[in-house]
């Protein structure tokens, strides 16, 4: 039967909100401040794409095998999902800091540090980014210490120096430096490419996915993020800030080198086509159990927001 894409996603979104909900808690002690301001960058909506990644990654591992998570498989895959948006969320409230992009508008309201203040932007960015890792390290995520441990690990190395804070750094100076083409490509690949590849990793690793399909999420990921990251800068160019939710023409007041100002937009528009094609195929031998992250795939490079 094939899968209502948007429907699924709908519900893996509302899902991993759920988890969040019960994570961040609010009596969790007396830094009431610090978290009210974790829960307002998490619980705003996002299209909770890194989440439904790890989901459909999951699935799948399960489907192969003929196998339906149990209720225990099941909550290991919200958490791991729940861990991705936390960094993910911690990722997005560092970037918009005046430091950094300086956008006032994050998912439709106003950024972190507008909401609450510099100071306590930063140290929810600093609390969402170990909460992450909390979640994964937790037994309640997978019985097995060795799987925990891969988990953290994937996480550990997609958000660091060689993932998303490299690739942030590497984006700053995109600004000031002229780059070529395959340097912005690797810069995109680290700073979005890492943590969607990871999520998606994370999705195979706390399913227990053979080495074939997490090879083969391993290629699908890599082209999707990459994908993903040329969509938003033609989103920063050609976008609604309305339906976006967040500043556009920001790239090019600042002259950042993009795949946009490399390629152009008709260029920058294929490539993406392209890659998406690429990630389909990787997919391919799992036919109609692969159509979620297919679709997933289609949605990265579509979407308006
Ligand atoms: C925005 O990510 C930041 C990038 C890495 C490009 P998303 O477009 O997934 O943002 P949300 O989570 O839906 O708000
Ligand atoms: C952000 O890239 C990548 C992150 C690691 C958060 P952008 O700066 O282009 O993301 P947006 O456009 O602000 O969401
Ligand atoms: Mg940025
Ligand atoms: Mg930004
Ligand atoms: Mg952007």
């Amino acid at each position: 039967m094939p899968v209502d894409f948007a429907a699924q996603l709908r519900a893996d979104a509302d899902q991993v909100a759920a988890q969040l909900d019960q994570l961040i808690v609010t009596d969790a002690g007396p830094a009431t401040r610090l978290i009210d301001s974790m829960r307002y960058a998490t619980m705003n909506g996002g299209k909770r794409m890194r989440a439904a990644l790890v989901m459909g990654a999951a699935r799948l591992a399960f489907s192969s095998r003929g196998e339906i998570p149990d209720p225990t498989a099941e909550i290991g895959m919200v958490r791991a999902a729940a861990a991705l948006e936390a960094l993910h969320a911690y990722s997005l409230v560092h970037d918009d800091l005046p430091a950094m992009d300086d956008a006032d508008t994050r998912r439709g309201k106003a950024s972190a540090h507008i909401a609450f203040d510099e100071a306590t932007a930063i140290l929810a960015g600093d609390a969402l980014q170990t909460l992450a890792f909390d979640i994964l390290a937790d037994p309640q995520t997978h019985a097995d210490g060795n799987v925990r441990a891969e988990l953290v690990l994937t996480l550990a190395r997609a958000s660091g120096v060689r993932g998303m804070a490299g690739g942030q750094i590497l984006d700053l100076q995109a600004e000031t430096t002229t780059f070529s083409l395959d340097q912005v490509k690797e810069m995109q690949a680290m700073k979005t490419g890492a943590l969607i590849h990871a999520a998606a990793l994370c999705g195979g690793i706390v399913s227990g996915a053979d080495v074939t399909l997490r090879a083969a999420l391993s290629d699908f990921s890599r082209d999707l993020g990459l994908a993903f990251q040329i969509a938003d800068d033609l989103l920063d160019y050609q976008g609604d800030e309305g339906a976006l939710g967040k500043p556009t023409g920001q790239d090019a007041e600042r002259g950042k080198g993009s795949f946009v100002t490399l390629m152009g937009l008709a260029e920058a528009r294929t490539a993406a086509a392209r890659l998406i094609e690429d990630a389909d195929a990787a997919l391919a031998p799992w036919g109609a159990d692969a159509e979620y992250l297919q679709s997933m795939a289609a949605f990265a490079i579509a979407r308006k927001s």
